[in-house]
């Protein structure tokens, strides 16, 4: 039968105590002028490297290395860390939809069946993240949502958008609600009462994570539902170029608007016997709206109406705590995650990072499951993120802060691993600020030589890896790698993530002769990690893991 004891590591002994460090946003390419990483001062990260070749290597991050559908696709954190953390690959939430879109079955699953019954005499509201990113959402599986529900009897739609350029370049929301305008107009065409309702910029509307700050949640919440914002336009496509316009304006930030008909009044407020489709599908930045949405107990912002709603996500964003109750398309069964077997082995885990990466080393890490496994076990711990700033004003963050507990933790010799996530080439690599961007990633070196130090005297080991690129490549290229430049000659700042490999280095006193990467697993990615992390701890990884990156010689 199953059990959750793993077997001994035939050579590597227990108890070793390691530090298992995430760089977020860290990827490895060429060295230029758009590469913060290289353009900063990173001896620490640039020893590793150097150090042993049998101690470094690059591992994938991105694409179908991390579940996601293609190869085109950039490595995210969500997909980062599950991979990390459940040492398998898992069809993620991107490809789960589009391939229930392709085969109708999300049209015969309880979730869709569960809203239709509001499609007679309530309005369908779509509401997500509108670019092609696939990071969150893809504007093509709203487009064959829209047109799926339609043509089982949605007869009134309205669309909330959220603006990205994050994921996608800045600026692209334009050609975004161009493309979603059109198909609207089709729909209308055909006699469905559809248009957009409401909208703003992805991290000042909605789109929080891990309470961050609600107030993020309740602007959304004020134009989506109760239909009142600051700004109020006669369409979205004026909207969004209005918007654009001021100062410092951008697609992450524009502020909320509400769509008014000829009386001025709000075109879509969510109201009783209404359905609601949150469809973004990853889990991150949904729970927070989906728990506004769902909740009758809430307390975190006056809701001032809390609407009857037929309410489901495009995917189940939390298996913990089964949230939302209804779901459109079932969430990848990520189970047996490499912390679940190691509290069961009685290895003890300390995590940290600050806010706004916290829920990557514990939710994701954990299968987006909230909560410990065994709080006897382990012990996490959150450092509060700066809020309300972009963080190219602060590009340190809390990286000593989360290094100082790091290292406290190791030092008190209490927890076998110590694991955090430095989230500053990420953070600050998604503002596209180029010289904060380089602040950012000294600021990470430091914290990771804070660590290693810590380590190094407790005899103990090290796994310092990243979980997807970001702050390597700062601008947009051409197929051949040239930096493209727009209508005015600048170059196009690129603020998303990349689809460049991630390092790992291993290490570290406590480090068994002999350990060093096997060079039979050329194209091991990030979910190797969990395998080689289990062997570190002196155990046997579960046979159905993906294969451990090392192999122990006799010498
Ligand atoms: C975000 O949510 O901030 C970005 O879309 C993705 O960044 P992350 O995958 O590094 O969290
Ligand atoms: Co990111």
């Amino acid at each position: 039968g199953f059990s959750w004891k793993l077997p001994d590591h035939p050579k590597l002994p227990k108890d070793k105590i390691i530090g298992l460090i995430v760089l977020d946003g860290w990827g490895e390419a060429n060295p230029d002028r758009y590469n913060c990483i290289h353009v900063a001062e990173t001896p620490t990260m640039d020893s590793l490297k150097k150090g042993a070749p049998e101690h470094w290597r690059l591992l994938r991050a991105h694409g179908k290395a991390v579940g996601l559908p293609t190869e085109d696709d950039m490595g995210n954190s969500e997909v980062g860390h599950n991979a990390l953390g459940a040492g398998r690959i898992y069809a993620q939430g991107a490809k789960l939809v589009d391939l229930a879109l392709e085969s109708g079955k999300i049209y015969e699953g309880e979730g869709f069946k569960y809203i239709k019954e509001s499609f007679e005499t309530g309005t369908l509201h779509l509401i997500g993240l509108l670019s092609d990113g696939g990071v969150h959402s893809r504007l093509d599986q709203v487009q064959l949502l829209l047109k799926g529900a339609s043509e089982r009897g949605a007869k009134r739609i309205r669309v909330h958008i959220l603006t990205d350029g994050r994921d996608v370049l800045d600026g692209s929301s334009v050609g975004f609600v161009e493309t979603l305008e059109n198909d609207l107009a089709k729909l209308r065409e055909k006699g469905i009462d559809a248009q957009i309702a409401s909208g703003g910029g992805r991290m000042y509307v909605t789109m929080d994570r891990y309470e961050n700050d609600w107030e993020v949640v309740k602007r959304g919440w004020d134009a989506q539902v109760l239909g009142e914002a600051p700004h109020k336009f006669k369409n979205a496509l004026e909207a969004v170029k209005t918007l654009r316009a001021e100062p410092k304006a951008n697609d992450q930030y524009l502020p909320p608007f509400v769509i008014v008909d000829d009386s001025g009044k709000s075109v879509g407020p969510i109201v009783d016997g209404d359905a609601v489709v949150t469809f973004n599908f990853r889990a991150d930045r949904m729970v927070m709206i989906a728990k506004a949405l769902e909740y009758e107990n809430f307390d975190k912002f006056d809701r001032v109406r809390f609407p009857k709603i037929r309410y489901a996500g495009m995917l189940q964003y939390d298996g913990e705590l089964k949230l939302p109750s209804h779901y459109l398309v079932s969430p990848p069964e990520i189970e047996r995650t490499s912390g679940e077997y190691l509290v069961h082995n009685g290895v003890r885990t300390f995590a940290c990072s600050e806010t706004v990466k916290f829920g990557h080393v514990t939710f994701f890490w954990n299968g987006n499951r909230s909560g410990y496994f065994n709080s006897e076990m382990e012990e996490y711990v959150e450092i509060p993120s700066d809020s309300g700033i972009t963080f190219n004003v602060q590009p340190k963050m809390k990286a000593i802060e989360i290094a100082e507990k790091a290292r406290d933790a190791i030092l008190s010799r209490k927890f076998h691993q110590v694991r955090v996530n430095l989230p500053n080439g990420d953070m600050v690599g998604h503002t596209g600020d180029i010289e904060a961007t380089v602040v950012a990633c000294k600021a990470a070196d430091d914290a990771v030589k804070m660590i290693l130090d810590a380590i190094e005297q407790v005899g103990g080991i090290y796994v310092v890896t990243a979980d997807h690129g970001n702050a390597e490549d700062m601008v947009k290229r051409s197929k051949s790698g040239e930096p493209l430049l727009d209508k005015s000659g600048k170059i196009q700042i690129l603020t998303s993530h990349t689809l460049q490999p991630v390092p790992i280095a291993i290490g570290g006193p406590g480090l068994a002769p002999g350990v060093r990467f096997r060079n039979d697993v050329p194209t091991g990615g990030l979910a190797n990690v969990a395998a080689t992390v289990i062997n570190l701890h002196g155990y046997e990884a579960p046979s159905d893991y993906e294969t451990t990156l090392i192999e122990v010689v006799d010498g």
